[in-house]
């Protein structure tokens, strides 16, 4: 088993020019699958709602779908590091909230820390989180909880005055005591500013190469999601037209009496029927 990280390695690998690996998961055979590959981070991001709770958005997701994710990656994946995602409403209302539901990623799911989305506007949130105990990994530029308030999922950060507040937000978050930041869709020079402007590390998607470390979308990585690819998505395999063609494949196979084969099946005494005693 992998030796699971820790905060200070993660903050460790910026300091020694390493790049950081993270990728999301909700499920305890795809985290295995994951960890047996030796990504350093795992986030059960809340785009578990998109992608496998069949939502639109991020929204909907709840405080208990989250628990029951984020546990079954521990369970596949103890040892690597998880982020759990505060979803939309589970913070937002105040300090007390924040803790409250904060404290379950890591006392019920074993989670090594939370990730929130916001700016300064969060500031004072992760600066309490951090007072009591739980780790917290910022989010800024594109904030899909808040897509709708930003003017939909489009790059951010394009002008002058948008930039300069992004390089505030990242700094006012290493100051209330993050110890990294996802930056999503930002043109990749401001990704490498604020990466530069920064001693915490920054996991970038679709924020250039500049970034300390990567993120991805497990599903959007392996080619499974196909109602909606964003545009900073690199598929390494195409997993779609695989799974069809098997699924396919097992249709025939059943319909026609090929599956299951002598092969796949278990043996019995030939005379079984008279041992039964039936007709
Ligand atoms: O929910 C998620 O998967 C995320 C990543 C896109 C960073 O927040």
């Amino acid at each position: 088993m992998q030796k699971r990280k820790t905060v200070l390695d993660i903050r460790t690998m910026k300091k020694a020019g390493e790049k950081i690996t993270m990728l999301t998961a909700f499920d305890a055979a795809m985290a295995a699958l994951l960890a047996s590959a030796d990504v350093d981070i795992l986030l059960v991001g809340d785009s578990l709602g998109m992608v496998a709770l069949g939502y639109d958005s991020t929204v909907p997701v709840t405080m208990d779908q989250m628990i029951h994710h984020a546990s079954a990656v521990r369970r596949g994946a103890p040892g690597v590091f998880v982020v759990g995602d505060m979803p939309f409403g589970s913070y937002q209302s105040g300090i007390r909230d924040a803790i409250i539901n904060g404290s379950r990623f890591l006392k019920e799911a074993g989670c090594d820390a939370v990730k929130l989305e916001g700016g300064l506007e969060v500031c004072d949130t992760v600066t309490a989180l951090v007072r009591a105990g739980i780790s917290v990994m910022g989010h800024i530029g594109l904030t899909p909880q808040t897509a709708s308030q930003l003017g939909g999922y489009k790059v951010q950060g394009r002008d002058l005055e948008s930039a300069r507040k992004m390089v505030l937000e990242a700094q006012a978050l290493e100051k209330a005591g993050a110890f990294a930041i996802v930056m999503e869709c930002i043109p990749d020079e401001l990704g490498r500013i604020i990466s530069e402007e920064i001693a915490i590390p920054t996991i970038g998607i679709g924020a250039g190469v500049h970034c300390d470390g990567q993120v991805l979308v497990i599903y959007d990585l392996l080619g499974m999601f196909e109602k909606f690819v964003p545009g900073f998505v690199k598929s390494y395999c195409k997993l779609a037209p695989t799974i069809k063609e098997a699924v396919a494949e097992y249709n025939r196979e059943v319909r026609n009496g090929d599956f299951p084969d002598k092969e796949h099946s278990f043996s019995s005494k030939a005379n079984l029927r008279e041992l039964l005693d039936l007709p």
